[in-house]
């Protein structure tokens, strides 16, 4: 097989919570799952992570909860499907504190955060992080999130990605347009602490966010986090296109990822962006073993701790159809509804029953897991990447701590030893780790155009430009 040129990219998809995609392994007695709420947990994570070269942790995150599989919250509840859920961005200062390099890829859902304070928390963390903070983007597909916060239900899909786009225009003006470098001149002789010239005003009135305000932090390493994005409907796609620098993709299969990622350079072209602009990954399970047959034996004892059921009420949250009304063979009717397009657009097109789920999701969940000694799991993660143009892949948890020690130990020696995986942590924030170009963003991304522009005469005094 031929090689490709560059590494595989690699991120641990974690989420604050106990069971995350592949539900029912928190029963199996090597689980640590259970104990998401210590931080013990997470630093041990971060450290074995470390150690294994990864890119980055990504957090998944969810407000609401999932209520739509037989019309409740019980087996949620029972098989704690993302429920209880911490906050994930409360873990990351402890996390970076026991690691220099590993990147943190953080979801937050903007619908019911205001801009102003959450350009805050996120340059806080770059600060803390020392550059190695990136946020997941999310609108939220959930009703019950929207009940939760005083609406009847969520926005439209589309309009969801509207609002998103104001958003960030509010955040790049914050980010990017509100200090400039060096502002923070720290002069004791002087008394100078920030060069009030150097900092301006940010107004923005625009159809849904009004913002009349200093960025209250200095700016941080990146500025801008690495900006990541999960949709991949045409609405989502377009979204990207603008703004993101890293996409999350989870296709049924390769052609589905083939046209996916072919499809968003193609939108990134014509956003006057470079093809490479963004980086894709895509979900991936792997259980890897010594051998073949220890791999196949180890895949046999999680599939008897796994909960089909558990991850049958995940995907029915993602694509808002109750499972539980349907009989095993009967169709199911999966009419655009108002959560994960890309979700039911594929069950849609497989014409995907009840039954044909419940085999799917023989690990709990919706990642078909990639079982064999190290030379298989290569085979298959190297054909992703040159048959798809995928960059790299997050790496969904199984037994926990195990999976990733397991992919560590085994995987990571025989994809170094095929040049297709970093040998040592390149230096950098995450950003310049990424992409090779600087810790901000280029001057072709979208963000940058809220820069001020350069001024040849003094600077504009405090309170002045938008
Ligand atoms: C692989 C993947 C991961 C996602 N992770 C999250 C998440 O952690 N939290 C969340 O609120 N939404 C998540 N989403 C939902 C997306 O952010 C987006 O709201 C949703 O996919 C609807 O957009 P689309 O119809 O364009 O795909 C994810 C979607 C995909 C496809």
């Amino acid at each position: 097989m031929p090689s490709p040129k560059k590494h595989i990219l690699l991120n641990a998809f974690n989420m604050n919570c106990v069971g995350h995609i592949n539900h029912g392994l928190w029963t199996h007695p090597r689980d640590r799952s259970a104990e998401y709420h210590t931080l013990a947990y997470w630093t041990d994570l971060a450290k074995t992570l470390e150690r294994g070269l990864f890119d980055g942790l990504f957090i998944a995150d969810i407000v609401g909860v999932y209520d739509v599989y037989q019309g409740n919250v019980d087996t949620t509840l029972r098989e704690s499907i993302q429920l209880p859920v911490n906050d994930p961005l409360m873990l990351v200062s402890a996390m970076a504190a026991v690691t220099r390099h590993l990147g943190f890829g953080v979801t937050v859902n903007l619908t019911y955060e205001q801009p102003y304070l959450l350009a805050r928390r996120f340059s806080t963390l770059d600060h803390l992080t020392q550059g190695r903070i990136g946020w997941n983007i999310v609108t939220g597909y959930l009703d019950s999130a929207a009940r939760a916060m005083g609406l009847s239900q969520q926005l439209p899909h589309d309009e969801r990605y509207d609002r998103a786009d104001e958003y960030l225009e509010v955040l790049y003006k914050l980010w990017e347009g509100g200090w400039d470098d060096g502002a923070a001149r720290r002069d004791k002789q002087a008394r100078v602490f920030v060069d009030p010239e150097r900092v301006r005003k940010i107004v923005h009135h625009g159809r849904h966010y009004h913002v009349e305000g200093y960025h209250l932090a200095e700016p941080s390493p990146q500025r801008t986090p690495v900006l990541f994005q999960a949709g991949s409907s045409g609405r989502g796609q377009r979204f990207a296109a603008r703004h993101a620098e890293c996409v999350f993709i989870s296709p049924p299969n390769k052609e589905a990822a083939r046209n996916s990622v072919a499809a968003l350079r193609e939108q990134l072209v014509q956003a006057g962006r470079r093809p490479d602009d963004v980086k894709v990954f895509v979900g991936a399970a792997v259980v890897p073993g010594r051998t073949q047959a220890e791999a196949r034996e180890k895949y046999a004892d999680y599939r008897q701790y796994a909960s089909r059921e558990a991850g049958l009420a995940h995907f029915a949250a993602s694509t808002g159809v109750d499972f539980g009304r349907y009989d095993l063979d009967a169709p199911v009717d999966y009419s655009p509804g108002n959560a994960i397009e890309s979700a039911s657009k594929t069950a849609q097109q497989h014409g995907w029953t009840r039954r044909k789920l419940l085999d799917l999701f023989e690990l709990g969940g919706r990642y078909p897991a990639i079982v064999g000694d190290a030379q298989q799991v290569a085979d298959e993660l190297q054909s992703w990447i040159t048959e798809t143009g995928v960059d790299g892949f997050n790496l969904s948890r199984t037994v926990v701590p195990e999976s990733y020690e397991d992919f560590i130990d085994l995987v990571i020696p025989e994809l170094q030893d095929r040049g297709l995986y970093k040998t040592a942590h390149p230096e950098g924030t995450l950003r310049q780790r990424l992409f090779g170009e600087g810790d901000r963003l280029p001057a072709r991304h979208a963000g940058a155009r809220f820069r001020p522009a350069p001024d040849p005469h003094p600077l504009a005094p405090a309170g002045g430009r938008a």
